[in-house]
């Protein structure tokens, strides 16, 4: 007989999270909107070391939209101050993890200082295996989708590129998740029911599940649930189940 642990079905290699409700989690505290951030940041700790645990390949978080860079100033500079705080203070811990990183987004936007901790926080953590963090900041899909036709169109005018040989392929490796397996679950916190410019590209086989907790309230528990309800769906990638029912 197989035991519980044995016959557990294999979790899934990404899952992505879109971390909402920090504002809510707030202001159902009479808090500044600041202060639901930096629970939220507690709450990334949490799930990171969630997913090794439950041994994920990638753990995407959407850290921060394009069109974030619409809210107030005060917020803006809030969100970039943690995102400094936890690229200092973190990424010792996630390299002796294990855990290597990766940001996608548009760097032109960040802060000097900010890119710089990106990239000595990926050169650092590049040959480490455990998991893969993937931190989607000033992300946009729809934006991202667009500068990898914009290098299509540049490939093709300068010849290294038939436009008749522009496949789904060509398309997914210019843009910013080349190199990472598209997501097989996303998960929103907070009971909003979008995608909010998130992997639209990736997301065309993703389950997607919406779950109520807000972010900064979200744990290891939210997380297996949500695993759990991805492995009670069936997944068909347009074809019928085995048997041909
Ligand atoms: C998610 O929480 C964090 C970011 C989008 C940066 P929100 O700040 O969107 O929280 P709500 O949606 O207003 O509750
Ligand atoms: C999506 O949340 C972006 C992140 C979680 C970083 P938002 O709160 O910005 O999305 P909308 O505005 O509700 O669609
Ligand atoms: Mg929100």
């Amino acid at each position: 007989m197989r035991d519980a642990q044995e016959s557990r079905p294999a979790p899934p290699v990404h899952v992505a999270i879109i971390m909402d409700g920090n504002g809510r989690w707030a202001k159902a505290r009479g808090l500044p909107r600041t202060a639901g951030h930096r629970k939220g940041v507690d709450a990334v700790r949490r799930t990171v070391e969630a997913a090794r645990e439950l041994g994920l390949g990638y753990l995407t978080i959407f850290s921060f939209s394009s069109e974030n860079w619409r809210r107030p100033d005060d917020e803006v500079s809030e969100l970039m101050g943690l995102l400094r705080y936890y690229l200092r203070s973190e990424i010792a811990e996630l390299h002796k993890a294990g855990v290597r990183l990766r940001v996608i987004g548009d760097r032109r936007r960040l802060a000097p200082d900010i890119v710089r901790l990106i990239d000595n926080a990926e050169s650092l953590t590049r040959g480490n295996t455990a998991l893969t963090l993937v931190v989607a900041l000033s992300y946009g899909s729809r934006q991202e989708i667009v500068q990898a036709a914009r290098r299509l169109a540049e490939d093709a005018a300068a010849g290294r590129i038939d436009a008749c040989a522009i496949d789904e392929a060509a398309l997914s490796a210019r843009l910013f998740t080349h190199d990472i397996p598209d997501p097989d679950l996303i998960v929103r916190t907070s009971g909003e029911k979008r995608l909010s410019n998130f992997l639209l590209w990736q997301s065309a086989y993703a389950e997607l599940v919406f779950v109520d907790t807000l972010w900064p309230d979200f744990t290891k528990h939210d997380l297996e649930v949500a695993i759990e309800e991805f492995h009670r769906r069936e997944r068909r990638f347009g074809a019928t189940t085995a048997g041909g029912r």
